[in-house]
């Protein structure tokens, strides 16, 4: 049996952080996303002897992988199981698969990279075993969420949320499309100041969120009225009204990361000279246009049609970064 698929990133405009249960990802709060159609992953998964991780670059190459990452990969695989228990399919999955993944983003510049893989393993595995289980998309999003809470969201395309769900189960939260890829043509315009890999990884950060003395109010904050107020501007295609609460939560997040034990600073001098400038630019020319960054300093500037030529221009302007294009995506999906 051999099984291949393909994903990509996504950008959280609600974004998920900490958790009520590590080991299982289940989110203390919902989320909110926007899948991008690029820079792709593809991972094949094969029956073999014994479990094995392999990595390959853009030009083939192949990347040695460390002990810490295969045994992520190994965890996430063993949890993938659990949850197959639940719903009646204990004995579909081997723990003896070859697992190969081909990557063009590069590692830990802030661009969701484990969404994009832990959502492409969470599809080839549901395709690897399809003629034994069929599974749905929601319970392929629950074997994404056990890789990366934000690799949930990357199985729909267009906008997605993770729910918060209740419970400590394993199967207690999950992803939801609330509109496809062909509802809102949006881009976002990645800009990637550092290639430097970061220093703290988003699962140890999780893990002392709530030690900062803003978590509470933050989740309150988005329980209450933020991801309403992100879904309807979605559903309404109300670019103001997005604008507003994604900068809002995202600077919320970056000051709940400031605050937290140990302090974790993820963004640099050159996001906040990036995020001043577009500002400027925006009010100088009414352009549609909002900021917003994840565990890292790389600015994605997300922008309607009518903003699109001018952010773009604006941000290869950007001396030293570089610039990925991308726009609303159709998720994952098996290529074989
Ligand atoms: O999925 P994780 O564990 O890599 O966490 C992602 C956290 C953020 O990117 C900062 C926010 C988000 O919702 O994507």
């Amino acid at each position: 049996m051999r099984s291949k698929a393909i994903s990509t990133p996504n950008i959280a405009f609600i974004k998920y952080w900490g958790n009520r249960n590590d080991e299982l990802r289940l989110p203390m709060a919902p989320s909110l996303s926007m899948t991008l159609d690029r820079p792709t992953v593809k991972i094949t998964v094969e029956d073999a002897d014994t479990f094995s991780v392999r990595s390959f670059l853009v030009d083939g190459s192949e990347k040695t992988l460390k002990e810490k990452d295969i045994d992520r990969f190994r965890k996430v695989v063993t949890l993938m199981r659990r949850y197959l228990g639940t719903i009646g399919a204990e004995d579909v999955l081997s723990e003896s698969i070859a697992i190969a993944v081909r990557s063009h983003i590069p590692p830990a510049v802030g661009l969701a990279s484990s969404a994009a893989v832990f959502s492409c393993l969470a599809k080839a595995i549901a395709g690897f075993i399809r003629e034994k289980k069929e599974l749905t998309n929601k319970q392929v999003s629950i074997l994404a969420r056990l890789g990366s809470g934000s690799a949930a969201r990357s199985i729909f395309g267009g906008f997605s949320t993770l729910e918060e769900g209740n419970g400590m189960e394993i199967e207690n939260s999950w992803s939801e499309q609330i509109a496809d890829e062909h509802h809102w043509a949006l881009y976002d315009f990645v800009t990637i100041p550092a290639m430097e890999e970061k220093k703290v990884g988003s699962t140890e950060g999780h893990a002392s969120s709530h030690s900062s003395p803003f978590y509470t109010e933050r989740v309150q904050a988005i329980r209450s009225r933020r991801q309403r107020e992100c879904i309807e501007a979605i559903r309404t295609k109300d670019f103001e009204a997005l604008q507003r609460v994604t900068e809002e939560d995202c600077l919320d997040m970056h000051h709940v990361m400031q605050t937290q034990m140990p302090p974790l600073q993820y963004l640099n001098a050159e996001t906040h000279r990036i995020v001043d400038a577009i500002k400027e630019l925006r009010t100088k020319e009414h352009l549609p246009v909002l900021f917003t960054m994840d565990a890292g300093p790389t600015v994605h500037l997300v922008c309607p049609e009518e903003g699109r030529s001018a952010v773009l221009s604006f941000a290869h302007a950007q001396k030293g970064c570089t610039i990925f294009e991308t726009k609303v995506g159709s998720g994952a999906s098996l290529i074989g």
